[in-house]
């Protein structure tokens, strides 16, 4: 057991040490940075998209056939979000944001925990649950609201406002999209948090840095399909990996 221990101490000190030699670092994270949280992920044995359907809360046809049954379902994860606090993992990585010079973080995440743990330059990828935008013309607003019986109006053409958010079968933003890719591909290092790496077009970045061998460390409780292919796989949860990686990078 002591030995194991040793090994694996001695991977994070060795994943420390090249993430703070490395030039220009990007973080890549999923649901289960904010696992810790209390926040349920999408594909574990109590993932989300085991009890619910995503096709049935998580689509814009599914929205225009039930807008109410939709915002019912946001407005629970609100709820759930609302009294989370960010968790060691987030903590861990706005504080590399602050001692590396050249560094982003880009989430599939639309809690918003990263925010407040203090990342600052964040890529949401998949959007924002505190955000609301019209269905027909171009409102968008921050809101905080629980929906229960009526549901939020665009102040301008009074359709209804939608949760800010990616569905499936949805583009990314081209902005972000390409912004994502260039940032992927100007870094050395690119470390992959608490994610499946199941979704496109984010799985992509991951799949990228690895194909043009950029040191990919990927944490994660269990294997995924990159685990074999990262330049160092560690497994276990990322809110006691990463503030020990950290230990060995803030000296
Ligand atoms: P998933 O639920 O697919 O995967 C979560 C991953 O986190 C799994 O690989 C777990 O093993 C891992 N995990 C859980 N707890 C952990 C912990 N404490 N420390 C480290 N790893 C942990 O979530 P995502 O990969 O984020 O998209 O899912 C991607 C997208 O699928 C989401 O953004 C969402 C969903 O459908 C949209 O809604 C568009």
């Amino acid at each position: 057991m002591s030995s194991f221990k040793n090994v694996e101490d001695s991977r994070t000190k060795y994943v420390g040490n090249f993430i703070r030699e490395s030039d220009f670092l990007v973080v890549l994270t999923g649901a289960g940075v904010s696992a810790e949280s209390g926040i349920p992920t999408f594909r574990g044995a109590d993932g989300l998209w085991r009890k619910y359907s995503p096709h049935q809360l998580a689509t814009y046809e599914a929205f225009m056939k039930n807008p109410n049954l939709v915002w019912e379902w946001y407005s629970w994860r609100r709820e759930k979000i609302k009294s989370a606090e960010p968790n060691p993992a987030h903590i861990s990585i706005a504080k590399l944001e602050k001692v590396k010079e050249k560094f982003w973080l880009i989430t599939q995440n639309v809690d918003g925990l990263h925010r407040k743990a203090g990342s600052q330059k964040i890529i949401e990828f998949h959007g924002n649950i505190w955000k609301e935008k019209c269905i027909s013309c171009d409102f968008k607003r921050e809101s905080y609201e629980i929906y229960k019986d009526e549901l939020p109006k665009c102040p301008n053409c009074k359709n209804l406002l939608r949760p800010d958010v990616v569905w499936f079968g949805e583009p990314i933003d081209p902005d972000i999209l390409h912004m994502s890719f260039d940032l992927v591909k100007g870094a050395d290092c690119v470390l992959v948090v608490g994610t499946s790496g199941v979704v496109y077009p984010f799985a992509g970045l991951i799949e990228f840095s690895i194909k043009s061998r950029k040191k990919v460390v990927e944490i994660n409780l269990e294997p995924t399909p990159f685990s074999d292919l990262c330049y160092i796989s560690l497994q276990g949860k990322a809110g006691e990996i990463l503030p020990q990686i950290l230990n060995y990078i803030v000296q």
